[in-house]
């Protein structure tokens, strides 16, 4: 299976995809572009260090959003996978690409949706909300992307405890090490091998 995997920062989910596939936990795929909206992302340069074709296309470059979605979608028009991954992609799909790519894009959101999930919440602002709410069990989730923010079908959860003295960054870190880097390699397996 080819997949595109989409990134806007640090990448470490895209780096638990890049060494699950290397130490076979996921098999028969191959990631044949890495795509950024934004330029500084250090996971262009974990692409670069694993010799995997990466591109930033930025909304910057374009006059208008219209044409920055256009823009997107030709890429995946061009390279034509069978999956596209966001691993921490912090921009809003295009409809465009939702209906011309049903079933075919996922997405890691870091709580246990539906909880804090949709407009707003992405990145720390999650675990943020997490704290604030005072909840005792978070997680991460994988869903299908639909034309909704975190709406479209799960296919994987995992729950991750909150303890005390947890700040933003550290809880974060934890459902990183405990859910989404073991979730989200484990539901690209998945659907490489029809078992979604
Ligand atoms: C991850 O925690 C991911 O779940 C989250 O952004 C972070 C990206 O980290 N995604 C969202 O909040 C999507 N709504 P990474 O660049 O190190 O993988």
């Amino acid at each position: 299976m080819n997949i595109v995997v989409l990134v806007s920062g640090g990448g470490t989910n895209l780096q638990a995809i890049i060494d699950a596939i290397n130490n076979n936990t996921i098999r028969d795929t191959k990631i044949i572009e890495v795509v950024s909206n934004n330029q500084n992302a250090y996971a262009l340069v974990r692409a670069k260090e694993n010799n995997i074709p990466a591109k930033c296309i930025s909304p910057r470059e374009f006059d208008t959003r219209d044409d920055f979605n256009s823009a997107l979608v030709e890429e995946m028009d061009r390279l034509s996978p069978d999956l596209i991954v966001l691993a921490g992609f912090l921009v809003n799909i295009p409809a465009e690409m939702v209906k011309k790519y049903p079933n075919k894009i996922i997405n890691i959101h870091p709580s246990l949706i539906p909880s804090f999930c949709g407009k707003g919440y992405y990145g720390l602002k999650v675990h943020e909300g997490a704290l604030a709410r005072g909840v005792k069990i978070t997680g991460a989730t994988v869903h299908f992307v639909d034309e909704g923010t975190d709406t479209g079908p799960i296919i994987l959860q995992k729950a991750v405890e909150v303890q005390p003295d947890d700040t933003p960054e550290v809880l974060q870190r934890r459902v990183m090490e405990e859910a989404e880097w073991v979730i989200l390699p484990k539901a690209i397996d998945m659907i490489a091998h029809g078992d979604v």
